[in-house]
């Protein structure tokens, strides 16, 4: 057994069974002040105050806290950590006045990533991803959505999405992977954008599944990408093919993604940096996660998502860092919970739940990841002492983090 003691402040706990958080819960975060969390096999197996702390055992490891914090590792349920190199180009074209669109219809973006990617092997592409893991590990990320979606041919596709499964078996982090073939279309393809979502459908997906590849299926539905009718349509071949659907949608424009989401029952809808009311009112009482992206909105300054809106409506909301090359070179959760806080007008507690348990549930692993409760994996970030949960998105840069237990 492990046994952590002097914890100053425990928090996010969470009852057993209660998977994701929406409305009002939002605003609730559980903690315990003084108190022990107890560990067995990498499962969180007790805690409570200190009066109640066990003795250690013989052979038993003790950590000291030091009147830290602990709390639950952050989920990113969104992100697109494997590529090769960088766009450090596209950066300078952004600054001198382009356009996300401009830049990906000149034949960049995606399809830039996509070039490299075809040249790099599938050992370095490895390498390269899982240094983006351990980054991110070290930042307090203990589960991580990989897309695959810089392959864009059959073969592509599927050197990405087996570079994840041996992440899998190599990082201590939770990894779930998705299929991403819908991210834009292939260079062979240009032009015949019918022929290529025919490819994803009748050959990406099957040999994808055939595999075991990749837990969910999703399509980047936006102006200039692909329709609702090309997103419903990869979604259910998705689906037939035993992957939950999840989707990118209203990025660059109101797409109509968020309402196929919601009438497939797709697990998340994400980016919603444009969002009318009916978006709002189409997920009401469903089980999809409204999810936002915040890094996305701070580096191609587009708008924020309205995630107080939806709140207020009653729903969940979950963020996520979005890593990729091209709109979110960060994997920092910390990060993203202060964009959340500053930018979005979250409270502390709700970006929190937001970047927790909302976000592992928008990545199927709630029931074992985003909190602490009993039998869930320990995976859990040990800080200095801090004054309170506020101080963590306040002064994000303060390297306040002392140990990570994953
Ligand atoms: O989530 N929007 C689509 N995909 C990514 C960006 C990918 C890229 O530019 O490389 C996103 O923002
Ligand atoms: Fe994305």
């Amino acid at each position: 057994m492990k046994l952590i003691r002097g914890i100053g402040e425990l928090v996010g706990i969470v009852p057993v069974g209660v998977l994701r958080k929406q409305g009002a819960e939002m605003d609730e975060v559980i903690s315990i002040k003084d108190a022990f969390l107890s560990i067995e096999d990498g499962l969180i197996k007790d805690f409570g105050p200190k009066s109640e702390c066990p003795a250690p055992a013989d052979g038993d490891e003790v950590i000291d806290a030091g009147g830290g914090m602990v709390m639950p590792a952050f989920c990113d349920s969104h992100t697109h950590i494997c590529y090769a190199g960088s766009r450090d180009q596209e950066f300078i074209d952004k600054i001198n006045g382009l356009s996300y669109e401009e830049i990906a219809a000149r034949g960049g973006g995606i399809l830039n990533s996509a070039d490299l990617l075809h040249r790099t092997s599938e050992e370095d592409l490895y390498r390269q991803t899982m240094e983006r893991v351990d980054e991110m590990v070290s930042k307090g990320t203990g589960a991580i959505e990989i897309k695959s979606g810089y392959g864009l041919t059959t073969e592509d596709e599927l050197k990405m999405l087996r570079v994840i499964r041996r992440i899998k078996g190599s990082s201590p982090a939770l990894i779930k992977a998705t299929f991403l073939g819908a991210h834009a279309v292939g260079r062979a393809f240009s032009g015949r954008q019918k022929e290529y979502v025919n490819l994803v459908c009748k050959e990406m997906i099957p040999a994808v599944a055939e595999e075991g590849l990749a837990e969910y299926v999703d399509v980047f539905c936006d102006e200039g990408f692909f329709t609702t009718e090309e997103t419903a349509r990869i979604l259910e071949s998705g689906l037939e093919h035993g992957l939950e659907p999840k989707i990118h949608a209203n990025e660059l424009a109101c797409s109509g993604g968020v309402q196929v989401g919601a009438s497939l029952n797709a697990l998340s809808v994400d980016h919603l940096e444009r969002t009318t009311d009916a978006e709002i009112e189409v997920l009401k009482g469903k089980r999809t996660m409204p999810t936002m992206l915040p890094g996305s909105s701070f580096f191609l300054g587009m708008p924020y998502g309205r995630a107080r809106d939806y709140i207020s409506a009653g729903l969940g909301v979950a963020l996520a860092s979005d890593y990729n090359p091209g709109s979110s070179p960060s994997g920092d959760m910390r990060f993203v919970m202060a964009l959340g806080c500053i930018k979005m007008r979250l409270t502390p507690e709700q970006a929190f739940n937001a970047c927790t348990l909302n976000s592992a549930y928008a990545m199927g692993v709630s029931d074992t990841m985003g909190s602490i409760t009993k039998g869930k994996r320990a995976s859990l970030i040990i800080t200095r002492p801090v004054p309170s949960l506020a101080f963590i998105p306040y002064c994000h840069q303060t390297p306040f983090i002392r140990e990570i237990i994953i």
